[in-house]
């Protein structure tokens, strides 16, 4: 408790899934990585009612939203909802408050930005209650929002954003860790676009539907991927994962989940030098990875797909 008001502060990073994105809501595995170079901090202000400091309501200060916090339903409806739960669970008073968000995480662009704000917001409700905040409570808050996001997450966004490891990841089952170490870059650009990860989820759904032997095919494909590259992984045999990114995309551009500004700029990257590229995320616009041996080669993709018409691209060196 600072004075009259109480302070909590919270904070996650982006993510990159490496493989296995979208097959992993039907139960395939996936990898991601913890993408530390973006981070999402929110800090919440919660007043006592006699402080004359104290706002009449409960306000929202950031790069997209400014005032009444549960005015802005559309993208807040996750966190509101954690908000309310947490009040509700704990049988505390609703405070008038300010709740600040500072974020580097390009909003909708398959980074996790929705994750890492509902891990951010609940670690600052916690942090300023000062309530322990366990892991699987953690989860269950995070978990809500995500739905509100993503209507049937698999759950890997909540777990790489609070995560310092990579992690094999399955739907409904604990995370595996482990340390990812290879002698290579990954480049990470954005498209700029705005991708849809709730829209392309459904879609994905209507086609495993509608042509379901097919669909089921691709997706089992994928998890294959995801286990093959696992043991390249383990083998440090960057040549093999580049052809296992490829062969990944090439099955999201089956699932529709590419778009022409993705497979535009996955392709400067394989002539750039690549060992390998594919979409990151969601898909249908956000962000793109690509594999490079040394740090000139990532570099040289980057300046290419920067040409190309990339908004912004980041180095990761995976060793
Ligand atoms: C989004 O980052 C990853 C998807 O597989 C959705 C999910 O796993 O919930 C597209």
């Amino acid at each position: 408790m600072d004075g009259a008001y109480r302070l909590g502060v919270g904070q996650a990073h982006g993510k990159i899934i490496l493989a296995g994105e979208h097959a992993v809501v039907h139960h395939q595995p996936a990898i991601a990585l913890p993408f530390s170079s973006v981070k999402l901090t929110v800090r919440i202000k919660a007043f006592t009612a006699d402080d004359p400091r104290s706002p009449s309501q409960v306000t929202i200060h950031s790069d997209y939203d400014q005032g009444d916090f549960f005015a802005h339903s559309d993208h807040l409806a996750g966190i509101q909802t954690i908000w309310s739960a947490f009040f509700d669970e704990y049988q505390l008073v609703r405070p008038s408050a300010i709740i600040q968000i500072k974020s580097t995480i390009p909003p909708e662009r398959g980074m996790g930005s929705s994750a890492a704000l509902a891990t951010a917001f609940t670690r600052a409700l916690f942090d300023c209650y000062q309530i322990n905040l366990d892991s699987e409570t953690l989860s269950d808050y995070t978990h809500r929002s995500e739905q509100i996001a993503h209507g049937n997450p698999s759950g890997i966004d909540e777990q790489i954003v609070r995560s310092r490891d990579a992690i094999y990841f399955k739907k409904d089952e604990m995370p595996a860790y482990f340390q990812l170490s290879l002698p290579a870059y990954l480049v990470v650009a954005d498209t700029g676009e705005i991708g849809n990860t709730h829209r392309a989820v459904s879609d994905v759904h209507l086609l495993l539907k509608e042509k379901t032997t097919i669909v089921k095919g691709w997706i089992t494909a994928i998890g294959e991927i995801v286990e093959e590259m696992m043991r390249a992984i383990k083998q440090k045999d960057i040549t093999l994962i580049g052809k296992l990114m490829n062969k990944n995309y090439y099955y999201l551009q089956q699932l529709t989940v590419n778009n022409e500004k993705l497979d535009f700029l996955v392709q400067n990257a394989l002539s750039a030098g690549a060992l390998g590229a594919k979409l990151t995320g969601g898909g249908r616009g956000g962000c793109m990875i690509a594999l490079a041996e040394s740090e000139r080669i990532a570099k040289k993709v980057a300046k290419h797909l920067k040409t190309a018409g990339a908004k912004e691209t980041w180095l990761l060196s995976l060793e």
